[in-house]
C-alpha cells in the first residue's frame, strides 16, 4: 500500500488519500470536529463534519484524545490560514489505540517534569524541529567531510588511556582490567590519519561532568577530523569553512524548523564573515576591558546589560500588577479575564529570564575584572567574550600548561601550545577544542610524565613518533553544542535526544 505522508500534501491537492498519524490537538464545534494530526513528517489539520463521515464514524470521534492513533481517510484543500498550507476533509477516520489522559498538556510545564517525559516530549512540534534540524547538522557534517576526501573511520569506546586528562573519566571494567570510556577518539584518530590521510571520526564520548551546567552532558557526540601535514593556521582555515559550509546548509534546508522553534537566524547568516581569529593573549585583554572591540568593551557593555535588564524587570512587574488589578475588577468576561492570564502568565515566564539574566551579569562582571592571565577560560569567562562578537571567534595559541598534553609547543614561544578553541557568538562560548600535535617525542613523554599518565598505555601512541612522524593537526566538534547554538537553546539538554548528564539516567 502507498503510504502517503504529511510533508508530501502539495502533491495531493484536490486528491482523496489516506493518512495515518497521531492526533495532536482537537477541538470540537457543533457538529464538526478538527483534529490536528501529527505523522512524524509534519502537522496538518483535519476536519471531520457530521454530513461528510457516517453517523458512526463522528460518533467514534469524540474518543480521539490527545495523541490517540488514527488513520484518516480525506480530501486535501489548499488553505493558507493552516499549519503546512493543507487541510485535509475527512470522509473517514479510523482509530487505532485510544490514548490515556496525556500527561503534557498544553499548560506550561517545568523543564525537569518534560525531561522526566523526554520519551514523550519528542513528539512536540518544538522537539521535532530540534531533532530535524540536528539530523540535517549531521548529513551536512558528512557532505563536507566526505566531498573534502576525508574517510570515515571510527575509534573504539573502551580505552586504556585518557585523551583529555584523569579528572573526568567514566571507569569500568574490561574482563577483569581497568578501560575508561573514550572521552576523545583523537589519539586514534592520529593513527588513522598517519594510515589513510585525511579522516574523521564521529561517534559518542563520556565525561563524567559532576556539575549541572548548562554546556555539558556526560555522554555525547563528537566529529574529530584528523590531517597530515597540516599546521594550526591550515587547521583553522579548515574549522572555518567547515562550521560556514554546516551551518549555510542548515539555512537551506531548515528554514520551516528555524521559524517553528522561533530562531532568528540574521545571526546566523553572519556566518559568512570572516572569524575573528584572537591569540590568547589578546583574548584576554578583551575580556578583562583592556582592550575593546567591535567597538565594545567587555566591562561596560556588562554594566549596560545589567542596568537594561533591570529597568526591564521594573516594566514588566509594573505590567503584571496593571494586568492582575484588571482582572479583580468585578463584570470581567470569562474570556477576557482568560486572556489577560494567558498574558500575565508570558509576562511572567519573561520574567523569569530576565531575573536570571540579572543573577547572571554580575558573575559574569565579576569574573571578567578577576580573570587570573594564565589560566584556562571558564564558561564565564566565553561568555564575557562571545557576547561581543555575532560571528564565530577562534581562541589560539594558549599557555601550554592548561591545556591538553599532545598540543604542540609554540616554536616562536615555548610558553604557549598551538591549540584553538572556537566559541560561538551570542554567549554561547565553546564548540570547537582542536591545535597541532607534538612532533617531538621527547617532548611528549615529558608532558605525558607531568601530566602523571601511565607512559605504557602510550607507547603505541608514541611510536606515531617514531616510525615517520610528520606535521598533522585536527579538531573536536562537539555536535551537541552546535545544535544548541544554532537552535539557541537554553540549555545543551534538549539538543540530543535522550540526554545523559549528572542526576540524569532515565528515561
Ligand atoms: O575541547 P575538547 O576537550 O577537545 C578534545 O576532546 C580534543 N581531543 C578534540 C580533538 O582535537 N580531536 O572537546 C572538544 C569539544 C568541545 O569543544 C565541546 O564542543 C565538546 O567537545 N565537549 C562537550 N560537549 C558536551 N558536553 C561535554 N561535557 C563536553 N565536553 C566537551
Ligand atoms: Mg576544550
Amino acid at each position: 500500500m502507498q503510504q502517503f505522508l504529511i510533508k508530501d500534501l502539495a502533491k495531493y491537492e484536490g486528491q482523496t488519500i489516506t493518512l495515518q498519524g497521531w492526533a495532536s490537538n482537537r477541538r470540537d464545534s457543533k457538529g464538526l470536529y478538527f483534529i490536528v494530526l501529527r505523522d512524524g513528517t509534519g502537522w496538518c489539520q483535519c476536519v471531520v463534519s457530521a454530513e461528510s463521515v457516517s453517523a458512526e464514524v463522528f460518533e467514534n470521534c469524540k474518543q480521539i484524545s490527545l495523541e490517540t492513533s488514527i488513520e484518516i481517510t480525506g480530501k486535501i484543500v489548499k488553505d493558507e490560514k493552516q499549519i503546512g498550507g493543507f487541510e485535509v476533509q475527512a470522509v473517514d477516520v479510523k482509530v487505532i489505540a485510544v490514548a490515556d489522559e496525556y500527561p503534557i498538556a498544553k499548560k506550561e510545564h517545568g523543564v525537569e517534569f518534560l525531561m522526566d517525559k523526554r520519551h514523550l516530549w519528542l513528539r512536540s512540534q518544538r522537539q521535532w524541529s530540534i531533532m530535524k534540524i540536528r539530523n540535517q547538522i549531521i548529513f551536512a557534517i558528512h557532505k563536507f567531510f566526505q566531498s573534502e576526501g576525508f574517510v570515515q573511520m571510527d575509534a573504539p569506546l573502551f580505552t586504556g588511556n585518557a585523551c583529555e586528562g584523569t579528572t573526568n573519566l567514566f571507569e569500568t571494567e574490561f574482563y577483569g582490567d581497568t578501560a575508561y570510556l573514550s572521552q576523545s577518539g583523537q589519539l586514534y584518530g592520529e593513527a588513522m590519519a598517519f594510515a589513510m590521510g585525511k579522516i574523521y571520526t564521529f561517534g559518542p564520548t563520556f565525561r563524567a561532568e559532576k556539575s549541572k551546567t548548562r554546556r555539558h552532558l556526560s555522554e555525547f557526540w563528537m566529529i574529530e577530523p584528523e590531517m597530515v601535514f597540516y599546521d594550526i593556521y591550515q587547521n583553522m582555515d579548515l574549522i572555518e569553512s567547515f562550521l560556514r559550509s554546516v551551518v549555510t546548509d542548515v539555512l537551506e534546508n531548515c528554514s520551516k524548523e528555524l521559524e517553528f522553534i522561533g530562531r532568528d537566524t540574521s545571526v546566523l547568516k553572519n556566518i559568512v564573515q570572516e572569524f575573528p581569529r584572537l591569540t590568547y593573549d589578546e583574548a584576554v585583554a578583551i575580556i578583562k576591558g583592556e582592550k575593546d572591540v567591535n567597538g565594545k568593551n567587555s566591562i561596560k557593555t556588562l554594566e549596560a546589560d545589567l542596568a537594561a535588564v533591570m529597568a526591564k524587570i521594573a516594566e514588566v512587574n509594573a505590567v503584571i500588577a496593571e494586568r492582575e488589578e484588571k482582572i479583580k475588577v468585578p463584570g470581567m468576561k470569562k474570556g477576557e479575564i482568560g486572556f489577560n492570564q494567558a498574558k500575565i502568565d508570558k509576562l511572567k515566564q519573561e520574567l523569569k529570564d530576565l531575573e536570571e539574566e540579572s543573577r547572571n551579569i554580575p558573575g559574569w562582571l565579576e569574573s571578567a575584572r578577576n580573570f587570573t592571565y594564565g589560566t584556562d577560560f571558564g564558561g564565564s569567562d566565553e561568555t564575557v567574550l562571545t557576547r561581543l562578537f555575532d560571528v564565530p571567534v577562534m581562541v589560539y595559541n594558549w599557555p601550554h600548561e592548561v591545556k591538553a598534553f599532545y598540543l604542540k609547543r609554540d616554536p616562536d614561544n615555548s610558553h604557549f601550545a598551538r591549540g584553538v578553541d572556537v566559541l560561538a557568538p551570542e554567549g554561547y562560548g565553546e564548540i570547537v577544542g582542536g591545535g597541532e600535535r607534538e612532533t617531538d617525542k621527547d617532548l611528549l613523554i615529558g608532558k605525558i610524565n607531568e601530566h602523571e599518565l601511565p607512559m605504557e598505555a602510550f607507547e603505541w601512541y608514541l611510536d606515531l613518533r617514531r616510525y615517520g612522524s610528520v606535521p598533522h593537526a585536527g579538531f573536536g566538534l562537539g555536535l551537541e553544542r552546535l545544535v544548541t547554538w544554532i537552535c539557541k537553546l537554553p540549555h545543551v539538554r534538549e539538543s540530543i535526544p535522550f540526554p545523559r548528564m549528572y542526576g540524569r539516567l532515565l528515561p
